[in-house]
């Protein structure tokens, strides 16, 4: 059997929404794309929404919106994806790394006291919800508010969590979302901000278009003339792109649920054979991303190599971001220094996890996971 890591749900009524999309006037950034903004910020009870082309862009913009550059620090998980760092250098700041739980990967809330502690350049903190499992937000935002210092939610993995009733967004100052090809709302290239920070929106809308005060739309409606505030980005959420979104956001908890199934299928099996991963918390909602296992130390590659010959699909998140080769050349060596991400690192594998996953293909991988844990632990 050949289980592919990745497969999308998108089907009729995508397919339905982007053609009449192209029967329309706007391709790029237009109503449908302002229908999507409203409907994700209601989605997430939070007041605004802006649309951007990646969740880079909108971790990147909201960081140039807070004035977050040289001299300053953010606080980033060394266990990320690499995007949630480079964005800061991106800003001409520097990345703070902090070491993750061992047993969830979320960022330790004692580490990150101590780092504001020591450091007095630090200006803002980024929880990473991790695979789709949420940081205590209500406890890091009493710690922020402590030391002064902002939250900018990168909530890639996380649309649908909860932690104590907090959705991602509510607590932080700023939560940016990702939309691309694997996620669990996908259009290929997409993101989004969602935030209670009316400057934070007025900067993100006119950045995301050169800094142009009047947007295609507005100028289409009934056309004013236009300035430009700024030199801006170009980081919009076209109309086509967006077009894609709404029917998967409309059913969105369906597709979580399945993803949930699935989840504890594996749950159950994995614990009863000694396959280890991430620990679900228990009391909140997991948004269920990704399906991630730790194979024995030293044995992650034999792993992924018998899974593949199985006809598994798998891939890693992540590597420990500080031991990546440009962060290791630019911060120094950092062996040791984030023992859990580090070890989490070296041990993680992703396996198949989403929605269009048969019953067959999702029995397959508890089965040959199972089999090749035994035999390698
Ligand atoms: C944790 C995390 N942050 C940020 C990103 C960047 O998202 P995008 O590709 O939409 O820029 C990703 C993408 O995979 C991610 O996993």
């Amino acid at each position: 059997m050949k289980v592919q890591f990745y497969r999308h749900s998108l089907g009729d009524e995508e397919k339905a929404a982007v053609a009449q999309v192209i029967d329309s006037l706007f391709l790029t950034t237009g109503p449908k794309a302002r229908q999507f903004e409203e409907q994700f910020a209601r989605y997430l009870g939070a007041p605004y929404c802006v649309g951007l082309s990646s969740c880079t862009a909108g971790l990147f913009l909201t960081l140039r919106s807070w004035g977050i550059g040289p001299g300053d620090r953010v606080i980033v998980p060394a266990m990320t994806f690499v995007a949630s760092a480079n964005v800061v250098l991106h800003a001409s700041a520097d990345v703070e790394f902090c070491d993750v739980a061992p047993d969830t990967a979320l960022l330790d809330l004692n580490w990150v006291e101590e780092l504001l502690k020591r450091n007095k350049r630090v200006r803002a903190i980024m929880p990473v919800h991790l695979y789709g499992q949420m940081v205590d937000m209500a406890e890091l935002r009493v710690l922020a508010d402590r030391y002064g210092v902002r939250i900018l939610e990168d909530s890639a993995h996380c649309i649908e969590g909860a932690r104590g009733g907090v959705r991602p967004g509510q607590l932080g100052d700023a939560a940016a979302f990702s939309f691309y090809a694997t996620k669990n709302l996908a259009c290929g290239e997409g993101g989004a901000v969602v935030t209670r920070d009316e400057k934070l929106v007025d900067y993100l809308t006119v950045s995301r278009l050169h800094g142009m005060t009047k947007s295609a739309l507005s100028r289409h409606e009934q056309y004013e003339h236009w300035d430009m505030d700024f030199p801006g980005y170009k980081a919009n959420l076209p109309d086509v792109l967006a077009a894609l979104l709404l029917p998967q956001l409309s059913r969105i908890e369906t597709l979580w649920q399945r993803r949930e199934a699935i989840a504890a299928r594996y749950e159950a099996a994995f614990s009863a054979a000694g396959v280890a991963f991430p620990r679900t918390l228990p009391g909140l909602k997991h948004a269920r991303h990704l399906f991630t296992i730790w194979a024995p130390a030293g044995r992650r590659d034999e792993f992924i190599a018998r899974l593949q010959a199985d006809g598994i699909g798998v891939v890693v998140n992540y590597r420990s971001v500080p031991l990546t080769r440009f962060y290791r050349e630019r911060y120094g060596p950092a062996e040791g220094m984030f023992p859990a991400a580090e070890e989490i690192g070296n041990r993680t594998i992703s396996i198949p996890f989403y929605p269009a996953l048969t019953d067959d293909e999702v029995e397959y991988v508890v089965d040959r996971v199972v089999a090749v844990g035994r035999e390698l632990s």
